[in-house]
């Protein structure tokens, strides 16, 4: 039908029509809220690159999540940074490191409280990369057991999921194996399957101080012209033994997020990373766009595009204007 007979625009006239049409919607309960944590007490630092986020001592870590727990937000995905680093990253799989200490706080404040632990070795490395490295290479398959002894030391903590983001081929695989070996085996994966390397991570690299000491992560993260390895990325994790797979970052990148709902039947997270809230935060705090208009229209297109799952740091804030 043509105009005059049809009139797109009745769907459109009132707040109450629009509502009642609205193919996609956001909602706390399928949002995480990443949580950076450190060394100390009673500590709420701001990172200057993200303003409105904090790095948090456990103590004051588990007072937050218990205000996330209460927005119904649907879960945290918990970033460690670590006092010490070395060349082995042993603070990732330390018994008593930031992580294994901050999820077995929260686990036991918060009971009912999704919990949600990255899994990679940059952070704890002094060289600042996601790997072991040897001359200027970063070493694959020597990476493997350290991230699956991180991945076990977060559940054994008492993580519902690990979340392992340092793109290592086959980590999925060794994870799953060292998970179920040491009974494990409700522990789930969300796995940053499909991570470009991005200028979008920037402001991250900051709060976590994760940045590469030398050269950048090309050779393991994604190359951004490329989509087909993006599917098949995101197909190799879902056989590995993934039970989620995540696009990361997420508004460049919402063509992959549809593609990759469409090639596989598992859930589909994406992540709202730190460059796009520092866009938002920097853009708004200029007075050049509407914040809250464009946090809901950046969530909104990022559902739309198919991902069932947004990581973002808007999560709680979110939550609180819904709830
Ligand atoms: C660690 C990690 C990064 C992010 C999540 N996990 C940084 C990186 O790969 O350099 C980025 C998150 C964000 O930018 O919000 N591998
Ligand atoms: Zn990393």
């Amino acid at each position: 039908m043509k105009h005059p007979e049809s009139r797109p625009r009745r769907l459109r006239g009132s707040a109450a029509i629009r509502r009642l049409v609205r193919e996609t919607h956001v909602s706390a309960a399928q949002m995480l809220q990443p949580v950076f944590v450190v060394e100390g007490d009673d500590v709420r630092e701001p990172i200057a690159a993200m303003p409105g986020q904090y790095r948090y001592s456990v103590d004051a870590c588990v007072a937050y999540c218990k205000r996330v727990s209460a927005l119904g937000v649907g879960g945290i995905l918990l970033f460690g940074v670590p006092g010490q680093k070395d060349d082995r990253a042993s603070g990732a799989y330390a018994r008593d490191g930031i992580v294994q200490r901050a999820v077995s706080a929260i686990r036991e404040a918060v009971p009912g409280l999704l919990v949600m632990s990255d899994v990679c070795l940059c952070a704890y490395m002094s060289h600042g990369h996601c790997g072991v490295v040897r001359g200027e290479q970063i070493e694959n398959d020597e990476t493997l057991p350290l991230l699956a002894e991180t991945a076990v030391s977060h559940a054994k903590a008492g993580a519902d999921f690990v979340a392992p983001s340092d793109m290592m081929d086959g980590r999925v695989g060794a994870i799953r194996r060292a998970l179920d070996d040491a009974g494990h085996y409700d522990v789930g994966i969300m796995s940053y399957a499909v991570k470009y390397a991005s200028a979008f991570f920037g402001p991250f690299r900051e709060a976590a101080d994760s940045a590469p000491q030398f050269g950048d992560r090309r050779s393991y993260q994604m190359d951004p012209g490329n989509v087909r390895e993006a599917v098949r990325l995101a197909t190799m994790d879902a056989d590995a033994g993934a039970d989620i797979v995540m696009v990361k970052p997420a508004m460049p990148y919402l063509d992959v997020i549809a593609r990759v709902r469409e090639a596989v039947t598992l859930p589909v997270a994406a992540y709202q990373v730190s460059g796009e809230y520092a866009m938002i935060e920097a853009a708004a705090a200029n007075g050049w766009i509407d914040r809250e208009k464009a946090i809901d229209e950046s969530l909104t297109a990022i559902r739309r595009a198919g991902a069932d799952v947004v990581i973002s740091y808007y999560a709680a804030e979110v939550a609180e204007r819904l709830a």
